[in-house]
């Protein structure tokens, strides 16, 4: 497993690799690594012959008043998972490197798309999916990676880089969850013991959406029993507008806040609109 702190370096051993035609299948991470992220790095393999991560704490993405400073930075913990399984290399660059213009992201011409950028967690975090964007197209451009691997936890986020990098092959992972239901994140870190056994009514709340059990307006008063609600909504998973007649697939998305730290999950199903209800859309 080789470590690269360096574009050039980087650059050389994968041009290397696209000589002897192998395919290379990439993953992007801000460091923290948990099974979640593992399991990317699983599908990677099985996607390209070389496998890369990243791993860089991406300033564009967090707010002035975020925890940019005190995200999870353990990187010994994460090399030593890394190389267990087996990964290729890992790009570990400065902030510098990724940006050497500066770190101002720039809110380019999203044309009739930019309302991706704008609803859900766009709400709450205008800045965020600009420098999710950003970063990623930037790391796209270094690396031009066969296949990259996204986690559906982040759901909006991999719409985004799904509708951006078509260039690239997009492949959606699973969401992993502890046993309670909580969808794994780096940030679980910062919830104390008992916030951590209320974090699973999240997911136990939209899986009773999802089965009919609960209609949205109860799904929203359950959630705020227990937190306080940032967002539930259900959406056409596809292109994340109103269900309409044509819609084949649904996405249940939520973002909750439980104590200061923010928790999102979803659930994607292919129920049909008919089966759905008026009164839950
Ligand atoms: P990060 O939060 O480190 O997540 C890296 C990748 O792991 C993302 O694709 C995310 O969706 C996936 N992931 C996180 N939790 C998961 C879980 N429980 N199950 C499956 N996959 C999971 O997302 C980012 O970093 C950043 O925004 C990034 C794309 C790296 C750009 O900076």
């Amino acid at each position: 497993m080789q470590i690269f702190n360096t574009i050039n370096e980087l650059q050389k051993v994968l041009a290397g690799w696209r000589e002897s035609q192998q395919t290379i299948g990439f993953v992007a991470t801000m460091g923290g690594l948990h099974l979640g992220h593992l399991s990317l790095i699983k599908l990677a393999k099985n996607q390209a012959d070389r496998v890369l991560v990243s791993i860089f704490v991406n300033p564009t993405q967090f707010a002035a008043d975020e925890d940019f400073e005190s995200y999870p930075r353990t990187l010994a913990a994460d090399l030593e998972q890394l190389k267990k399984l087996g990964v290729d290399g890992i790009f570990t660059p400065t902030i510098e490197q990724i940006y050497p213009q500066g770190k101002g992201f720039e809110r380019n011409q999203f044309g009739e798309k930019k309302y991706l950028f704008e609803i859900l967690c766009g709400k709450t975090r205008p800045h965020f999916f600009f420098g999710v964007l950003q970063v990623v197209k930037r790391l796209f451009e270094i690396i031009k990676p066969d296949v990259a691997i996204f986690g559906q936890k982040d759901y909006q986020q991999l719409q985004i880089i799904k509708q951006f990098s078509s260039n690239i092959e997009i492949i959606s992972a699973e969401i992993l969850r502890e046993k309670n239901g909580l969808a794994m994140s780096t940030r679980n870190q910062y919830l104390s013991p008992d916030e951590r056994k209320i974090a699973g009514k999240l997911y136990e709340i939209l899986s009773q959406l999802a089965d009919g059990k609960l209609q949205i307006t109860s799904a929203k008063v359950a959630l705020k029993q227990h937190f306080s609600l940032d967002y539930l909504e259900i959406l056409d998973a596809n292109s994340l507008e109103k269900i309409s007649p044509k819609t084949s697939k649904i996405a249940i998305l939520s973002a909750v806040f439980l104590g200061k730290t923010r928790l999102i999950d979803n659930i994607i199903t292919e129920q049909k609109f008919e089966n759905l209800g008026e009164k839950n859309v």
